[in-house]
């Protein structure tokens, strides 16, 4: 059987949390464990607010709902991006302008949100790419000085640090994910993060189709009925339970993708000493979980006959995001194609490993890996 390129480190432990959620016969959401789940996040990210949600992308759906972002309005985020922060804009009728990243870490560049921003900017979405953390002091002077709000896409960011700080609790709004590619996974599911009282309560509503019943189940009011704009955000308990056991195995799941990473650069910095490629740095502010492991090789090209070797192999390897700026869709929205130079250059160079807690990185793997980086870039 050929190795998988993501395995979630599901146990014991999350199939007895299961059973048990299952036959406490509280299957809808907002139950105990939700409750409690979110409750130990909010002591642990040390934030005001957390609402667990039925993923990521409806995490940002209802930042983007919630800071009233509407037809005419810009938000700022990378292009090298997964889809959702970009439809979470275009399904408000907003504009999603894409901005430029640096080739460290392939974040979002400041100084390309800078000379993005118009009259009509209203949010940054910055993207914390593999678990390491986009410049967020760099950021955040930009949203102060322009008056702009930020919701952190920290899909990819749980248990990772911008100097000691929790990713998604930066911004004015945090997004995680807990698909089931993620560090900590129920499957799929996400959660949204504000120290902001007004943003989390409108959220709270939004979240729960737009009525206050929320307010209602905890006895504030006699009855709930219809009172914004809102959609069905809320996940079963089944999948709070299931997250809870993974949380409490957060650390041995950091830990034990930490050492893969390590072994990968390790065994890959000869290649990168000879020119052969190019390895990921972590800027020493940033604590990263681990989540990707990439390099980048010389040109598209190599990308190409990298990708193609390691498949003639049966090493799982893949490249990772298409630029948004340059899909079907986004030729409907943009007026103009912008010039995104290091999105361009970098985008297809890069080449993900397979990373996960359970990966078996023997060295004779590690040796085929090197092998073939040695035999397919001749320079
Ligand atoms: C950067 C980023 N944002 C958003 C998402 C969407 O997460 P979800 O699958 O929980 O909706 C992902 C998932 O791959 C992601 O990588």
């Amino acid at each position: 059987m050929s190795l998988p390129f993501n395995q979630p480190y599901i146990g014991t432990e999350e199939e007895e949390a299961l059973i048990k959620a299952l036959q406490s016969s509280h299957l809808r959401g907002d139950g105990p464990h939700t409750k409690r789940v979110q409750q130990q996040m909010e002591e642990w990210l040390n934030i005001h607010h957390v609402l667990l949600t039925t993923s990521c992308t409806h995490a940002l759906e209802m930042a983007m709902m919630v800071l009233d972002i509407g037809p005419g309005d810009e938000v700022i985020m990378p292009s090298f991006n997964f889809v959702s922060s970009a439809n979470a804009v275009a399904l408000r009728g907003a504009t999603p302008v894409f901005a430029d990243i640096t080739p460290d870490t392939m974040n979002i560049d400041p100084d390309s949100i800078a000379d993005n921003i118009s009259d009509a900017t209203k949010a940054i979405v910055p993207v914390h790419y593999g678990g390491v953390s986009c410049d967020m002091d760099a950021i955040m002077q930009l949203a102060e000085d322009h008056d702009l709000l930020v919701v952190e896409d920290a899909a990819q960011g749980v248990d990772a640090y911008y100097k000691n700080q929790p990713l998604g609790t930066i911004g004015h709004i945090g997004c995680y994910s807990f698909h089931d590619t993620k560090n900590i996974t129920c499957g799929e599911g996400g959660a949204f993060l504000t120290n902001d009282d007004e943003i989390a309560a409108r959220a709270e509503i939004m979240r729960e189709k737009g009525t206050n019943r929320a307010a209602f189940m905890r006895g504030e009011i006699d009855k709930y009925t219809w009172v914004e704009e809102g959609s069905s955000y809320i996940p079963s308990d089944l999948l709070a339970a299931l997250l809870e056991a993974q949380l409490a195995k957060k650390d041995e799941i950091k830990k034990k993708r930490k050492q893969k990473w390590e072994r990968y650069r390790k065994a890959l910095q000869p290649c990168a000493d000879q020119g052969k490629i190019v390895l990921p740095e972590i800027p020493a502010h940033c604590e990263s979980n681990y989540h990707i492991f990439y390099f980048l090789a010389p040109s598209a090209g190599d990308q190409e006959r990298l990708l193609r070797a390691f498949k003639e192999e049966e090493i799982p390897a893949a490249f990772h995001y298409v630029p948004l700026h340059s899909a079907p869709y986004a030729q409907k929205l943009l007026n103009e194609q912008p010039d995104l130079v290091n999105t361009a250059n970098y985008s297809n160079r890069l080449i993900r490993l397979p990373l996960y807690p359970g990966l078996n990185l023997t060295d004779e793997f590690l040796d085929r890996i090197v092998r073939i980086i040695h035999d397919t870039i001749s320079n």
